[in-house]
């Protein structure tokens, strides 16, 4: 994106200058669109199940702004050598029931024949332009919650080498098919000051961005993050994918690991996550609030770390 010339039109409010979740343009005073697109390759066999996963995925990063996703377009390749029509006709109504639920209205899309199976949404959100909720505000003194477990990339990874076991395919598809809705309804009624969700650049890569972002330092400790136990597992048989390697060679220069974590703990921390929780940096005298607010809404609530005025742009997990 540096190649491009910098956005200078006044009508766009977040654009792709800072590294935040989607695109804000304003319409008038009072209302703002939000733009986003995502699309991936299959993560679990069942085609219902994964385009309910992909759909959640590209809804979440309106939820991240603060926003309301409002209507989406269908994004598909589909190797038609390779599967039966009924395959697609599957994720495409796991994709409509999934936006359904977060009352968004998918108007159609676009399909081409592609060696490999992908299929996300472009979707439009709406938002007050007062009411943009960022990666660049997180003050010091702020408490630092997330909202669902890490490690379905080692999981999903493992998945796919046939390693998996019913309730692992059950639990962790689960939690990718959860929308950031009422996550992100809760966050606009407390008011926070910082947020993004994470994807694939894994926990410490998105939060590095709200650090740089946000002219601060983050203190992470280790035994607070949320962990899937089934992660764990996988990433001591090895199921790391590449995607984590490289999250942790680029977060490693600004990242403090305690001398206790070990390699695979520090793997963990960059697993590429798909539609993974909110992070979410709120004032300390409003995170109970937030807290009971998420976990009332049927959210998990884990309070990670704090926001520091030292180690500004950087992170240290204890
Ligand atoms: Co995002
Ligand atoms: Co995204
Ligand atoms: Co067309």
């Amino acid at each position: 994106m540096e190649k491009l010339p910098p956005i200078t039109d006044k009508r766009v409010l977040v654009g792709h200058n800072t590294a935040d979740d989607a695109g804000v343009i304003r319409i008038n005073d009072e209302l703002a669109l939000v733009l986003t697109v995502d699309i991936f390759t299959p993560i679990v066999d069942d085609p219902y199940t994964y385009g309910q996963i992909s759909a959640a995925n590209s809804l979440s990063d309106v939820y991240a702004m603060g926003g309301t996703p409002y209507s989406a377009l269908n994004i598909v390749g589909f190797p038609k050598d390779l599967f039966p029509i009924e395959v697609l006709a599957d994720i495409l109504r796991g994709g409509a029931d999934k936006a359904m639920e977060a009352n968004t209205v998918i108007l159609g899309g676009h399909t081409i024949s592609d060696d490999e199976m992908k299929y996300g949404l472009a979707v439009t959100g709406l938002i007050h332009p007062d009411r943009i909720i960022t990666n660049a505000n997180a003050r010091p003194g702020d408490v630092l919650i997330l909202t669902k477990p890490i490690g379905t990339g080692t999981i999903t990874t493992a998945l796919k080498a046939g390693k998996g076991t019913k309730p692992m395919i059950k639990n962790v598809s689960e939690l990718m098919m959860r929308l950031n809705k009422t996550a992100a309804e809760a966050c606009q009624r407390v008011g926070i000051n910082a947020c993004t969700d994470i994807t694939g650049f894994g926990l410490l890569g998105h939060a590095l961005e709200v650090a740089r972002e946000s002219g601060v330092g983050l203190i992470f400790n280790y035994n607070d993050i949320p962990i899937i136990p089934d992660a764990i597992e996988t990433t001591k048989k090895g199921f790391v994918p590449g995607g984590t390697k490289a999250n942790h060679l680029y977060a490693a220069p600004d990242v403090e690991y305690a001398d206790r974590l070990g390699i695979n703990e520090q793997y963990l921390l960059c697993d590429p996550q798909t539609s993974g929780g909110l992070l979410i940096s709120v004032p300390e005298d409003c995170a109970e609030q937030l807290r009971n607010e998420l976990t009332d809404a049927g959210d998990s609530a884990f309070i990670i770390g704090y926001v520091t005025n030292e180690n500004k742009g950087k992170i240290r997990v204890l």
